[in-house]
């Protein structure tokens, strides 16, 4: 894709700090006028058009939050730096819900306006291209979450003790204002106050707790790159355990009283799946991991970064898979949400290596069990590539065929070029993006094979194919 009007001037400045394909999304979206551009309602995604903004690349959120449970009232202020990517006269944010009391583009207050999700801000004057600027946002009121299109429970989930904090795909904007789509990763600090006998656990370093008059701040550091669906900020009453692993990675596990006996045996071996899994995929991406269970009817467990959040004691599977995606879905990003299988293919496909090598079943008789479903079976309502609409991308496809297709692959090429091709999948995008393409285009290069016809049949074919 390539911007309507882009003197060469222009593409120096841009092109240098953002990733290609971020750029060149990011330059695609919204119209342009003379000079000045508005930003952009999205950023393109057919699934969920209006998630994320075009024109600018948020660098860093500061979230200062503070959360009264009894009340649910939320009390915030987000401070973006953020760089524009044009000249914009205008820009989005994404926030749903929740009262602005002030907002400030540089210190100076701007005018903005608001439509559904859209936060629509202009600065007293336009900022160029190129330039770094500040919002501020101060924000209250209760959060509600969001219904996805698959019907899940998405955003600020109340609990009986606080909140599971979710983001996938769209829940961020339920919290704070976010440039809202995986597209934009950024760096994080939180400071999270809530009353002194409940915990408030987000992403990446833990930084310490304050408490006074009955309050305790919690703050986080999330220092590589994070999308805004992937922050937390969960509340409750939880246990806390810390330790440092060998290998230095920082780890933080807050786990509600009532699934702590059910979860201890699963979380006692998370120092051992992250060393599996960095000896599988590459090195560790982060410097912080842990983990977030909850007792919550969200229907679902997410990979929030470096701290997995889980709506109950976790089954190894689930803690394999979530701490998979660290490196498939969280350092690697999609670019478009209907790549979804490069997230959830490749933690199931996890799930699969990891059952092999503990004595479980081979990942062969997974597939085999898989593939022998009827035609008529739910497995292959849709292709994995192609899931055609928000509503599907969570849905069995994605997840069993995407695997099955990583599967096909390494029949394929074989067991040393397949694990040669995952791990440098996990390196060669770390804290970027990825798209199908790019990695079909790995797989060849890797294997020296043309695999147009596998990923075609496996990927992009409706029903189930004929072969495996
Ligand atoms: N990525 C999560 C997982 O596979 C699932 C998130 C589901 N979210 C939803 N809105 N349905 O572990
Ligand atoms: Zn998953």
């Amino acid at each position: 894709m390539k911007s309507p009007r882009t003197s060469a001037a222009r593409r120096t400045v841009t092109l240098a700090t953002v990733p290609v394909t971020v750029a060149a999304l990011l330059l695609a979206a919204g119209p342009a006028s003379a000079g000045t551009t508005t930003g952009g309602a999205g950023v393109g995604d057919p699934y969920f058009p209006l998630a994320g903004n075009g024109g600018y690349h948020v660098r860093h959120y500061g979230l200062t939050l503070r959360y009264d449970p009894a009340s649910h009232r939320l009390d915030g202020q987000a401070v973006l730096t953020a760089r524009a990517t044009r000249n914009l006269s205008r820009f989005d944010l994404d926030l749903k819900g929740l009262t602005i009391t002030a907002l400030t583009v540089d210190r100076a207050a701007a005018a903005y306006r608001r439509e559904g999700q859209e936060l629509i801000v202009t600065p007293r004057r336009a900022l160029a291209q190129g330039r770094d600027f500040r919002v501020a946002v101060t924000y209250h009121g209760t959060p509600k979450q969001v219904t996805d299109p698959d019907g899940s429970p998405d955003g600020w989930i109340r609990t009986d003790d606080g909140a599971f904090v979710a983001g996938e795909p769209q829940g961020a904007m339920t919290w704070f204002p976010a440039n809202n789509h995986p597209l934009d990763k950024s760096s994080y600090d939180f400071a999270l106050t809530v009353p002194a006998d409940r915990a408030a656990v987000a992403n990446g370093v833990y930084l310490g707790k304050h408490t006074a008059a009955g309050r305790t701040t919690y703050r986080w550091r999330q220092s590589e790159p994070m999308a805004a669906y992937l922050a937390t900020a969960t509340i409750g009453k939880f246990e806390i355990e810390r330790y440092t692993t060998d290998d230095g990675i920082q780890v933080y596990n807050a786990v509600d009283p009532r699934e702590a006996s059910a979860a201890a045996p699963v979380l006692k071996k998370l120092p051992s799946v992250l060393k599996w899994e960095s000896r599988v995929f590459g090195p560790y991406p982060f410097r912080a991991a842990g983990s977030i269970v909850d007792h919550a009817d969200a229907g679902y467990a997410l990979e929030t970064q470096t701290r997995p959040l889980y709506d109950a004691a976790p089954d190894l599977s689930t803690l394999v898979h979530e701490n998979a995606h660290q490196w498939f879905g969280d350092s690697v990003s999609l670019t478009t949400w209907k790549d979804i299988w490069l997230n959830e293919g490749f933690a199931t496909y996890a799930e699969w290596l990891y059952n092999e090598q503990h004595g479980g079943d081979s990942a062969q008789q997974t597939f085999d069990a898989l593939y022998a479903r009827p035609a008529s079976d739910g497995l292959w309502a849709f292709p994995p590539g192609d899931p055609g609409s928000g509503a599907n991308i969570f849905g069995t496809p994605v997840y069993a065929r995407g695997a099955m297709t990583l599967h096909e692959l390494r029949r394929a090429v074989g067991d040393r070029v397949f694990l040669r091709i995952l791990r440098t999948w996990a390196t060669a995008h770390r804290g970027g993006h990825g798209t199908t393409a790019a990695f079909v285009r790995l797989a060849e290069h890797e294997s020296g094979k043309d695999l147009a016809a596998l990923f075609r049949t496996w990927l992009y074919t409706a029903g189930r194919p004929a072969h495996a």
